[in-house]
């Protein structure tokens, strides 16, 4: 196995590791703002810069490949030089407030000015990023606070494989753009919403919430949860408003978890992270129903519901036999749910009669 000296420790590693990859494995932290495990590495940002021995210029750790021998050092004070006066620079056209900045999404690069100490005075200049009006109803996209990392670009070319936006511009007018600056419902977009999930600084954002004057996503209580729209079992983060609906909760956005942590690997699709306003829908079923002898659905306890449950499909059982007895399930369960029904049926009830939408 080869080997390289990292911060004065000699360290092994694998062929094809980055520097991140080396450091990150050692516990080491190296800001990043374009980086993402997912993606072909950019070089965008400059934020992860690091120094190898016997090279004049920083190289950046998330696109540098480890080589055998490298001395290499994360931390020392040219580099904290270079990260204070980087974020300094990247601040100089971006909104200082959290309040402007982070209206939705949680801006890193604010996160990153602060714990560098980087100096907010050194002017502003209005951003001069273009913008483009877009009627799509999901995402939304806010210039000022772009630092064109293009870690948006990247996931949806590498990732979605859609293409469906750009970086368009130069210096600093670069901005993302589509093909003629067409809303994104008239693009290849799937509105799956990748891009506002690997945005660094929420320059790409829910439209939803924002539109609805909703807590941003800091002030959001994460309850992890399993996609119902499929069986695939995708897990996502329910964003919620512990206060909102007058105390009950209110779910104010979804976003997945972060790469490498569940199987979707930090994607969504549209289903998954836009459609879960049904979920407080008021024609929504939120208590078990039991049909009385009026013929009239009655609210009741579970316990009840399930008892009488049981009660029709044994009596069906005796006086017609197993083979009378049916279980539909749906593909919208969990591939768990879905087992537990067929062992009900075949366990419980002797019966084989099983059957779920997906399997036709
Ligand atoms: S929503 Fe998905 S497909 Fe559309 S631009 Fe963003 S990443 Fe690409
Ligand atoms: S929108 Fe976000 S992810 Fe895309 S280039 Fe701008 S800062 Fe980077
Ligand atoms: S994270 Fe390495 S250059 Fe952006």
């Amino acid at each position: 196995m080869s080997k390289l000296t990292l911060n004065e420790q000699t360290i092994c590693f694998a062929e094809g590791e980055t520097l991140l990859d080396v450091a990150s494995r050692q516990g080491l932290e190296i800001p990043t703002l374009c980086h993402d495990p997912r993606l072909e590495p950019a070089g965008a940002c400059r934020s992860c810069l690091v120094e190898v021995a016997g090279e004049r210029l920083m190289t950046p750790a998330c696109a540098r490949v480890a080589q055998e021998g490298m001395v290499v050092a994360t931390e020392n004070e040219r580099i904290d030089r270079h990260r204070q006066t980087l974020m300094a620079l990247y601040m100089t056209d971006h909104p200082h407030e959290r309040e402007i900045s982070e209206a939705g999404s949680p801006d890193l690069l604010l996160d990153m000015a602060a714990e560098f100490d980087a100096p907010m005075d050194w002017g502003w200049m209005e951003p001069m990023r273009g913008d483009r009006e877009d009627r799509n109803p999901y995402v939304d996209f806010n210039p000022d606070t772009c630092i064109a990392c293009a870690r948006c670009v990247r996931y949806c070319e590498e990732i979605e494989g859609v293409s469906a936006i750009t970086l368009a511009g130069r210096g600093s007018h670069t901005t993302i753009s589509t093909v003629e600056e067409k809303s994104l419902l008239d693009t290849t977009c799937e509105l799956c919403g990748g891009c506002i999930d690997v945005c660094p600084t929420g320059a790409m954002n829910e439209k939803l919430p924002l539109m609805r004057g909703q807590k941003p996503e800091r002030e959001l209580v994460k309850v992890r949860s399993t996609c119902n729209f499929c069986g695939v079992g995708c897990q996502l983060d329910l964003n919620v408003d512990l206060e909102g609906r007058d105390g009950q909760g209110q779910i104010v956005k979804v976003t997945s978890p972060p790469p490498g942590t569940t199987t979707n690997d930090g994607n969504l699709c549209v289903k998954g992270r836009f459609a879960y306003d049904f979920v407080h829908h008021k024609d929504r079923l939120t208590q078990p129903l039991v049909r009385d002898e009026d013929g009239v659905f009655h609210p009741t306890t579970w316990d009840d519901a399930l008892e009488r449950a049981a009660e029709g499909l044994l009596g069906v059982a005796e006086r017609h036999g197993a083979d009378a007895l049916g279980f539909v399930s749906s593909s919208r369960c969990t591939m768990e749910e879905n087992f537990l029904v067929q062992k009900m049926a075949r366990a419980l009830f002797r019966a084989n009669h099983v059957h779920q939408c997906a399997a036709t």
